[in-house]
């Protein structure tokens, strides 16, 4: 399981700092819609060299097939690591997504994203009018056979996915709060070893690390439980 860090801070000035901070860590990085938009890629070349930790574009794209192959071909071609789509946006624009990304010489993973981990039940059915784990299990199905490497989902979905496609097909679980930390916006909150128990493959941690007084200490601390329920049993 691997630690990715939400770089959501307000500035750029304090995200590369953050990333300076956390620098030779064993962590992804995670560049969200407001930075991007704001400090382009230049942020993210900037963040490269000064980090060395691989990174995951979160820019959660949902178009039209062919407008979101041409994203998706845009982002892939800043070389970073992980990209990803809204499930909802359907098979087929998942598809030409992987198909044009497969032209490439290499190309980032691609996830997809289920429901958004701020979501309860209740505001879920009021926009997809199905319950999150029946939804959850379809989205990944089409995601899976439209040849994406994993779904964004919460930790109390991961397991069932890997059940309805693949052991292989990757998991990242937003909403992690590694020491009983507020939930803020977020609904559907687990800790560590419940990310592990589940089978999470990438833990995104955001403000439980960012607005801490001390934000590598509290990585150490992530990056040792991580350490230390890899050696639980495995479900
Ligand atoms: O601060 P916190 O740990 O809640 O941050 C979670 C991060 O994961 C945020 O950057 C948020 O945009 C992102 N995210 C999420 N739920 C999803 C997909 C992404 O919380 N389903």
């Amino acid at each position: 399981m691997k630690l990715c860090v939400a770089l959501d801070m307000q500035s750029r000035e304090q995200n590369l700092n953050l990333a300076k901070d956390l620098a030779e860590l064993d962590i992804w990085l995670k560049v969200g819609l407001r930075s991007y938009l704001r400090d382009g890629e230049k942020f993210i070349n900037e963040l490269k060299e000064l980090s060395g930790a691989k990174i995951f574009l979160d820019l959660k794209l949902h178009d039209i097939p062919n407008t979101m192959a041409d994203a998706a071909e845009v982002i892939a071609n800043l070389n970073v690591d992980m990209i990803n789509v809204h499930a909802s946006a359907g098979k087929r624009a998942m598809c030409e997504v992987i198909t044009r990304l497969n032209a490439l010489p290499v190309r980032p993973l691609v996830l997809a994203v289920s429901a958004l981990t701020s979501f309860n039940e209740k505001e879920f059915k009021a926009v997809y009018s199905k319950n999150i784990n029946e939804s959850v299990k379809n989205f990944s199905i089409s995601a899976y056979e439209a040849g994406l490497d994993g779904m964004v989902c919460s930790v109390f979905e991961s397991k069932m996915i890997k059940e309805a496609t693949s052991d292989k097909f990757l998991t990242l679980t937003p909403g992690i709060r590694p020491f009983g930390e507020a939930k803020g916006d977020q609904s559907r909150v687990a800790n560590i070893e419940t990310a592990r128990r589940e089978n999470s493959d990438f833990i995104v941690v955001g403000r439980p690390i960012y607005e801490d007084n001390n934000p590598r200490e509290i990585c150490e601390r992530i990056l040792s439980q991580i350490k230390a329920v890899r050696e639980m049993p495995q479900a």
